[in-house]
């Protein structure tokens, strides 16, 4: 049996140092009909968008099963718990508070924090209300506004009883994934349309960070950005110049607004009206302090020149890769925490997904996943060397808790520490599960 096993003088075996498991609203819950529509149900139904035609209507049962799913978590002996609120199931359409819905999550923060787990609590994982997306979505600076009232309202009722709030999850997948490529909802297309997506989603985050500040003084509050290491296709200094304009685009357009105010120079290098329309405060109310930074990594990309002056993503070609076909180098991740930590003045950073999914198999009850274990293995000793380079991390979370809804990838992709049978809606800890386990019960 493979293990997962970090070196006797870690630094992660110091007693602060919080090991989880993280989940979404979206992916997870189920519970369609208990409340509004969110943009995910009416893009599932797009003929084409989602690769196996499914949606999230059922998943995986998450909102009639949460106490088995909670009992789930304290087995796996994890410290902390990083979930997300969907917005439509707290707001209404008509802008009253759905109480059942907010009941929900009050009491599944009140249950885990009980039984003494960190509930980490993301406030936007995506699913943004319908009746919001009709009215221009995230392309209208009014969505703001409108969030600025959900986060007091999710914010009121869980207050203290929340450890780590997170505005909003990876703002480029929203952004760039659901307004410029349109691969994900709404699915909407366009440079100009993305980079304004982008730039409201980033206003959202410090309005949301100033009610936060407001509701909740007592928790920490921060951010959750995605990256990924960008690697030149080759030395030749097109190829360079192509993955440090990928790096601008992709990652610190996200990161450096939040950190110092100020957008990278690629901005400059977009045709005027391709730009986004940005007004006298925003950039200030766009940068506050931050208690700490999420980052999401699952793999490095290589970029090469596309021979008109821009960068363009080359596919891995004989390289080990995950079940999504993203490449495995964990030593990507030890440079890109340690390239930030360079780069910038972070907080503290905890690491709020990271993960494989892989081609599991349940046999005789049991999943014998050692791509994944392995997986595991590697990436937290990648974050144990950023560690001793002195990039200063305060937890980990594995993405995720159980197999669930992968997006425009529908059920085919499997990410869990734990197999879901979406029949049964039965759980089942696979081996990377017991094996997270047992690394942490080591502490
Ligand atoms: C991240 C998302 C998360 C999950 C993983 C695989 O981009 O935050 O919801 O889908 O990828």
């Amino acid at each position: 049996m493979k293990k997962i096993e970090l070196p006797d003088d870690s630094p992660m075996w110091h007693r602060d140092f919080q090991f989880g498991v993280a989940t979404s609203s979206y992916q997870i819950e189920g519970g369609r009909y208990q409340r509004d529509d969110c943009i995910w149900d009416l893009f599932c139904k797009k003929p084409g968008a989602i690769s196996d035609g499914s949606d999230g209507d059922i998943a995986c049962r998450h909102i009639e099963k949460w106490r088995e799913d909670a009992e789930l978590i304290v087995s796996l002996g994890v410290d902390a718990y990083r979930l997300s609120v969907c917005w439509p199931r707290v707001i209404n359409d008509e802008g009253t508070v759905n109480e059942e819905g907010l009941a929900f999550y009050v009491d599944l923060v009140t249950w885990l924090h009980n039984r003494g787990i960190k509930v980490f609590v993301t406030l936007y994982h995506w699913d943004l209300p319908q009746c919001l997306e009709d009215k221009g979505g995230w392309l209208n600076r009014d969505t703001v506004r409108a969030f600025a009232r959900y986060v007091d309202v999710v914010a009121s009722a869980l207050g203290d009883k929340v450890y780590a709030w997170a505005t909003i999850n990876e703002p480029f997948c929203s952004a760039y994934l659901g307004y410029e490529t349109g691969v994900h909802a709404p699915g909407i297309t366009g440079v100009k349309n993305g980079r304004q997506a982008a730039h409201h989603i980033l206003m959202a985050h410090g309005i949301g960070m100033k009610t936060l500040r407001a509701c909740c003084p007592g928790g920490i509050h921060g951010i959750v950005l995605n990256f990924s290491t960008c690697i030149a296709a080759s030395p030749s200094a097109e190829d360079m110049r192509a993955a440090i304009q990928a790096d601008a685009y992709h990652n610190h357009w996200y990161l450096q607004p939040v950190l110092t105010g100020e957008y990278p120079d690629i901005l400059l290098s977009l045709a005027p009206e391709e730009r986004p329309e940005i007004l006298p405060d925003d950039m200030a109310l766009i940068r506050q302090p931050l208690d700490y930074l999420g980052v999401n990594y699952y793999s490095p990309t290589v970029y090469r020149d596309n021979g008109k002056g821009s960068f363009i993503a080359q596919p891995p070609r004989d390289v080990p890769v995950t079940d999504m076909g993203w490449e495995i180098r964990p030593e990507a991740f030890t440079e890109l925490l340690v390239s930030l930590h360079q780069r910038y003045q972070l907080p503290p950073v905890y690491i709020t997904e990271n993960g494989a999914a892989m081609h599991d198999i349940l046999v005789n009850g049991q999943v014998h996943d050692d791509d994944r274990v392995a997986y595991f293995h590697t990436h937290l000793n990648a974050v144990d060397e950023a560690m001793r380079q002195g990039v200063d991390i305060r937890g980990y979370f594995a993405w995720s808790l159980m197999d669930n809804f992968e997006w425009a990838f529908g059920y085919s992709k499997r990410f869990g520490l734990v197999y879901t049978d979406y029949e049964s809606g039965r759980r089942t800890i696979k081996q990377s599960g017991f094996a997270y386990k047992e690394l942490i019960t080591r502490k």
